[in-house]
């Protein structure tokens, strides 16, 4: 496209472009140019500057205002020769600048080097089109691929839990509300994503080694004998080596090896001391007490949440990790209340965990009444849990860790 207000300027132009092979359309007045290039965008524009009804660099400034032709190289031609008047073209969009008088062979060397350069640009912004969108491709399959994984995840979960399930069947309502319990105080400690998953899961877990255990020690009524008892314990071991054999598990079988470890190092299997016990398990130890106490028993109902709270902050520092039971106290009772509902189903393993992650607003929708499930799994209680039964208030001087009620 040339734009000029003198004919002859425009004829000249004109003649010996076409005459080079290009096809040119002529134009005496800048807005005529402008409403033209809109309709139909030239591959590059001479533009003259002094025009009647709309200067030159009015005419270059609209088109670079608009996304549509602002690629379109502009070479201006004039008579103006000052810096200033160079630098005004350029500022407005101009890609060259000639002074009149002309040469031809030095015009139309510009309008080709210009030309080839914009198809170069047009072609790399094709590329790079095609390039985002083979990306964009790519993410979508990859999002499909990683919510399979993250199925197949839950798949796994769900036969690990199923299969506990089967041995020990209190057990169920007993892994998913510690589950929630961690979850709450891993959030609360500020705890990222994939740790907060990872604790989830180890919680979720943390008995599956008791498929290992003979129903005679695993259901016997009365109090286990020393080597019972001992036998019992191997169920943190056989637990973790089940668990950290698949491979997305390996920081949950951290939290399964060592979920009976005690804060002051007199918990199994390796009496553990302090920081030395992994995060989860000692957000694990606070949760899973708070379910046993809040949870019936066969010879006691479940205790009040207050009475749980204060055993909880009586043994801080000993039994618990005094930065956790902070944690848990720094959580309102209504939490603990909607975490404690439970259904106990073995379906309700599925996708159970994921629900519980993907979940930012935390609002569980289960409306069974909190802390009605019985758990087979009775972790270390602080007192002697039958001296603590609701009707009476008063804590005992017993550590939780000689419980009567242990059964590990
Ligand atoms: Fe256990």
């Amino acid at each position: 496209m040339v734009v000029d207000d003198n004919p002859a300027n425009l004829k000249v132009l004109e003649d010996m472009l076409r005459q080079r092979g290009h096809e040119v359309r002529s134009f005496p007045r800048g807005r005529l140019a402008l409403t033209a290039a809109m309709r139909n965008p030239p591959d590059l524009i001479l533009l003259d500057i002094n025009m009647p009804d709309m200067n030159g660099y009015e005419v270059c400034a609209h088109l670079k205002s608009s996304e549509e032709i602002s690629s379109i190289p502009v070479i201006f031609l004039s008579a103006l020769d000052e810096t200033e008047d160079k630098v005004k073209a350029f500022c407005s969009g101009a890609a060259d600048y000639i002074s009149k008088p002309f040469q031809f062979e030095e015009v139309y060397s510009r309008v080709e080097t210009h030309l080839k350069l914009h198809a170069l640009q047009l072609a790399l912004k094709q590329q790079n089109e095609h390039l985002e969108e083979l990306v964009d491709q790519r993410t979508r399959r990859l999002q499909v691929a990683l919510k399979h994984i993250e199925s197949t995840y839950d798949e796994i979960l769900s036969v690990l839990g199923g299969a506990l399930d089967l041995r020990d069947n209190e057990t169920a309502g007993h892994s998913q509300r510690v589950t929630r319990y961690s979850s709450e105080i891993a959030k609360a400690m500020g705890c990222g994503e994939e740790e907060r998953k990872q604790i989830a899961y180890g919680a979720f877990l943390h008995d599956i080694g008791k498929i290992g255990i003979s129903d005679a020690i695993l259901h016997k009524p009365g109090k286990l004998t020393p080597e019972e008892t001992e036998i019992m314990r191997q169920h943190v071991r056989m637990g973790y080596d089940l668990v950290s054999q698949i491979s997305f598990l390996v920081g949950a079988a951290q939290i399964v090896l060592t979920h009976q470890e005690f804060y002051d190092g007199t918990g199994y299997p390796q009496g553990l001391i302090g920081k030395e016990i992994p995060l989860g398990a000692r957000i694990f130890s606070v949760a899973d007490t708070l379910d046993a106490m809040t949870s019936d028993r066969p010879y006691r109902n479940a205790l009040p949440f207050q009475t749980a709270r204060q055993e909880l902050v009586r043994w801080s520092g000993r039994q618990f990790d005094s930065d956790v039971v902070q944690a848990f106290l720094s959580i309102p009772e209504q939490v603990w209340m909607r975490a404690g509902s439970s259904t106990n189903s073995v379906l309700a393993h599925m996708s159970f965990i994921s629900s519980l992650l993907d979940s930012e607003s935390r609002q569980l929708e289960l409306t069974t009444p909190a802390f009605i499930d019985g758990s087979a799994e009775v972790v270390r209680l602080g007192a002697n849990l039958k001296a603590l039964d609701h009707r009476s208030a008063t804590p005992t001087a017993t550590p939780l860790a000689s419980s009567a009620e242990t059964k590990m």
